[in-house]
């Protein structure tokens, strides 16, 4: 499965990127409006695009399909390795097809697959990704699945173990997946036993 940073934090995507740990990067508007402050958000993509090398998804904030063809027309120029992201809506689903007859790669969103958001409101959210798994295996439709609004490491190895074809991650989440209590008392026990030997060495001098 590959891992997918949910941010347009510089920052957090520099560091996972430079930890080698992400295949891409997803944003949306929200997290776009976090970053970019005063910044032109184009910008913001631009930078993040630089600093990745897989897939940018690039959100259109048009609601109809000319405005997101043209809108994802201009995003797709920002870098060779923007996606444009598309809502699950009507109009979005010809975007998307005159979009890929560009040649332009696109990731739908909103699609009702948001694991944590289904949760949020007492649904199992696992599940859909679960049944789109086996839908698109019975009939080998070459989509990817990209398993989003993941909310903690639990969430991460479920969606692997279904078979989820991407997971993307807020940072929070990457970062609890490297953490273990038992790592830091481990760590923190050679460090002891360690300083005990650097003392006795000390002494014997
Ligand atoms: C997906 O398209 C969104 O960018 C994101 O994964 C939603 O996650 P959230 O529910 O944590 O906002």
């Amino acid at each position: 499965m590959k891992f997918f940073l949910d941010t347009a934090s510089l920052k957090d995507i520099s560091w996972a990127a430079q930890a080698g740990l992400i295949d891409g990067i997803t944003t949306n508007p929200s997290l776009l409006s976090k970053q970019a402050g005063d910044l032109d958000p184009r910008d913001v993509l631009k930078e993040i695009c630089s600093l990745v090398d897989g897939p940018v998804s690039a959100e259109v904030v048009a609601v109809d399909t000319d405005g997101m063809v043209t809108e994802g027309k201009e995003l797709a120029k920002i870098a060779e390795n923007i996606v444009v992201k598309i809502p699950m809506i009507e109009a979005g689903m010809v975007a998307v097809r005159r979009l890929a007859a560009d040649g332009i790669r696109t990731n739908v969103t909103l699609c009702f697959s948001f694991i944590g958001r289904l949760d949020d409101v007492g649904q199992e959210g696992m599940d859909v990704i679960r049944e789109a798994r086996t839908i698109f295996d019975n009939y080998n439709i070459e989509t990817e699945i990209l398993a989003a609004s993941i909310r903690h490491p639990r969430h991460v190895v479920e969606a692997a173990m279904i078979g989820a074809d991407v997971a993307t991650l807020p940072p929070d989440v990457l970062k609890k997946l490297l953490m273990d209590p038992l790592t830091d008392r481990g760590l923190d026990q050679f460090l002891a036993d360690w300083n005990k030997l650097v003392a006795r060495a000390k002494a014997a001098v």
